[in-house]
C-alpha cells in the first residue's frame, strides 16, 4: 500500500492536463488495492460482476451510502432502486433514457412502461454500469463501488404520457408492494406547442438546492438543463492533482437521491463544469460521467465528451457544449478536441438556423462569456472560441453557470452593449444581439458582485462595472463593461416559457429569474420570427 503523501509535491503544483493527472493518480493507488476492489473501467457492463454476484446484508430501507457488494446475499426484494433520472435521447419525440442506481448489487435490472400505471406491459432491460473509485491519493475516504442502471427506450408516441417503474430479480414495480415507486414522463409533441423549460448550474446538494428543485417541479417543466457543476463530489474543481485529496464519490449519491424528486419525471439534462472533471475514471475525466448519465448520442463526441450534445424540442433546438474544453482559466482539459468541438457547434448552429420548424436556438455551458463576479468573472477562451459562433448565427439564449449568482447581460455582439434589454424589455437576436445568462445560484455557496445588486423591484443602475476575463496561459485582463444589466446575488434558476407563432405573430421565448424563494427577480423576452 502507497504511503499517503503530506502533500502534492513542487511538479504537482504547477499545471498538469486532465490525462496526466489520471495517469498520476492511476500510477499511485497500489495495484493491491485496485485488484481488490473490481477495478472495472467506466461506462461498460460489468455483468459478471453484477449479474452474476451477491450482495452483502443491509438495511432494507434505500441506503443513501453505497457499500461495496460481498458474497453475501441479501433479497432482491430489499434492496431499492434510488436516483431516477431522466434523459432525452437523440429525438425528444420518441427517445427516452431512464438511469437508476441501486445501493447494492441486483441481479436482472430492468424497467417496465405502459400507458395506464396499472398496465406496465413492456419490460426491457437494463444495462449496468458499474463504478469502482479506491482510495485516491492523500484521501482518507474508503473505496466506494456503485452501480448505475440505464433503459434505453425508443420507438416511443410523440406528445404522449408514459408510465414507468425500474426493477430487478426479487422488486418488480407491478407487484403492490413496488407500485407506489411508479413515474411518469412526456415526449416532445410531433408539432410546435407552447412548452416551458427551467436551468441552472452549480448546485451540490444543499437546502438551497432542494428549495430550487421543488420550485422547479411546480413549474411542470417540458425538460431541466443543468449548466454544470453537478453535485460537487470534487469540492475543490481546480482542476489539478491535488483535487483527489477531498474527492469524494458518495456525493453522487446523495445528488442523485436530491434530484430525483424533479428526474424521476423531468429529463435532466446536465453538461460538465470544472468540477465535474473526475481525473480517477478516464484520461479526460470524463468516466463517471459516462456511467452515471446517458445523455443524448449524437452529439459531438458523445463517447469522450458526454457535455457536447444538443436536441429539438418543439420549435427550439438546445446546444450543449463542453466549457472545460475551451476554458483559458481552468485550463486541465483545454484543447481537449483540437478545436473539433467548435467546428462541430458551427455546423450544428448552421443546420438549426436552417431547419424548417426551428425558431430558437439556446446554447447551455459552463464557464461564463459574460460575468463580472469578483471569482470567475467572464472566461476569455469561451469569448475568443465560441462567442463569434453564436454571433454568426445569432443565437437567442446563451446560458451559463460557474458563477454562484444570476446575472443577466443586455443584448452584445462584438463585446459591446448592441441593444439595452431592462427589466421587463423584449429583444431581437436577428437584429439586436445575444443576451447572456449566468444561471449558477442553483445550490452552492455564493459569490459577490464588484457592483450592487440590481434586480426587478430592487433596480440599482449601474453604466459602468470594472470587472476581467480570463487570459490564455493564465491571469486576468480588465475590463470595463456596460452589458452588467441584471445582478441578485441569491439561489435561484430561469424558466422561460416558449410560445411558438400564432396568427402571424413572432414566436417569443419568455425568460424569468426565479429566486428559491419563489419570487421573480427579473424578466424579459426574445422574439423571433418564426422560421
Ligand atoms: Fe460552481
Ligand atoms: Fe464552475
Amino acid at each position: 500500500m502507497d504511503t499517503p503523501q503530506m502533500g502534492i509535491d513542487a511538479r504537482l503544483a504547477g499545471r498538469m492536463s486532465m490525462a496526466e493527472q489520471h495517469e498520476y493518480l492511476r500510477s499511485k493507488v497500489s495495484r493491491r488495492r485496485a485488484v481488490l476492489g473490481g477495478l472495472t473501467a467506466a461506462g461498460t457492463v460489468a455483468a459478471s460482476g453484477l449479474l452474476g454476484g451477491t450482495a452483502h446484508a443491509a438495511a432494507p430501507s434505500p441506503s443513501l451510502l453505497t457499500r461495496p457488494a460481498t458474497d453475501h446475499g441479501v433479497s432482491g426484494a430489499l434492496v431499492a432502486p434510488f436516483g431516477r433520472h431522466l434523459q432525452f435521447g437523440s429525438d425528444p419525440k420518441t427517445q427516452f433514457t431512464i438511469s437508476w442506481q441501486v445501493p447494492l448489487a441486483v441481479r436482472k435490472p430492468f424497467v417496465r412502461i405502459g400507458l395506464q400505471p396499472w398496465s406496465l406491459s413492456h419490460k426491457i432491460d437494463a444495462e449496468v454500469r458499474e463504478l469502482h473509485t479506491p482510495q485516491l491519493l492523500n484521501s482518507k475516504l474508503p473505496p466506494v463501488d456503485q452501480y448505475y442502471l440505464h433503459a434505453r427506450l425508443g420507438g416511443l408516441r410523440p406528445g404522449t404520457t408514459y408510465y414507468y417503474g425500474v426493477g430487478h430479480d426479487g422488486f418488480d414495480p407491478a407487484d403492490s408492494a413496488a407500485f407506489a415507486t411508479i413515474g411518469s414522463f412526456t415526449t416532445a409533441p410531433a408539432h410546435s406547442e407552447r412548452f416551458t423549460f427551467t436551468a441552472f448550474g452549480d448546485q451540490g446538494v444543499s437546502y438551497h438546492a432542494l428549495a430550487n428543485d421543488a420550485l422547479i417541479l411546480g413549474r411542470n417543466p417540458a425538460f431541466h438543463l443543468h449548466a454544470g457543476d453537478i453535485c460537487y463530489a470534487d469540492p475543490d474543481g481546480s482542476g489539478q492533482a491535488s483535487d483527489s485529496a477531498d474527492y469524494d464519490a458518495r456525493t453522487w449519491d446523495q445528488f442523485l437521491a436530491q434530484t430525483e424528486s424533479v428526474a424521476a419525471r423531468v429529463p435532466w439534462m446536465v453538461t460538465t463544469g470544472n468540477h465535474d472533471m473526475e481525473a480517477w475514471y478516464s484520461p479526460n475525466g470524463y468516466g463517471g460521467q459516462q456511467a452515471r448519465w446517458t445523455l443524448p448520442g449524437d452529439g459531438f463526441a458523445s463517447r469522450t465528451q458526454p457535455g457536447a450534445y444538443s436536441f429539438v424540442y418543439g420549435n427550439t433546438a438546445v446546444v450543449a457544449l463542453d466549457a472545460n474544453d475551451v476554458s483559458y482559466e481552468i485550463p486541465a482539459n483545454y484543447g481537449l478536441s483540437g478545436g473539433g468541438q467548435t467546428a462541430w457547434l458551427d455546423r450544428t448552429l448552421a443546420a438549426y438556423r436552417k431547419q424548417r420548424g426551428i425558431d430558437f436556438l439556446v446554447v447551455f455551458f459552463h464557464h461564463c462569456a459574460y460575468s463580472t463576479t469578483n471569482s470567475h468573472a467572464s472566461d476569455g477562451g469561451v469569448q475568443a472560441e465560441w462567442v463569434p459562433v453564436f454571433e454568426k448565427y445569432q443565437v437567442d439564449l446563451v446560458i451559463n453557470g460557474h458563477n454562484h449568482v444570476y446575472e443577466r447581460t443586455d443584448a452584445i455582439r462584438g463585446g459591446q452593449v448592441s441593444h439595452q434589454v431592462a427589466i421587463g424589455d423584449t429583444t431581437r437576436p436577428a437584429t439586436d444581439g445575444t443576451v447572456y445568462i449566468t444561471a449558477g445560484g442553483a445550490g452552492r455557496s455564493l459569490y459577490n458582485f464588484p457592483a450592487p445588486d440590481s434586480y426587478e423591484g430592487h433596480e440599482n443602475r449601474v453604466d459602468t462595472v470594472t470587472t476581467w476575463h480570463s487570459a490564455k496561459g493564465g491571469g486576468k485582463v480588465t475590463d470595463l463593461v456596460h452589458w452588467s444589466r441584471v445582478r441578485y446575488t441569491g439561489y435561484s434558476f430561469i424558466s422561460v416559457d416558449v410560445e411558438p407563432a400564432r396568427a402571424g405573430r413572432e414566436s417569443t421565448l419568455t425568460v424569468s429569474a426565479i429566486a428559491e424563494t419563489g419570487e421573480r427577480i427579473d424578466h424579459f423576452t426574445v422574439a423571433r420570427r418564426a422560421n
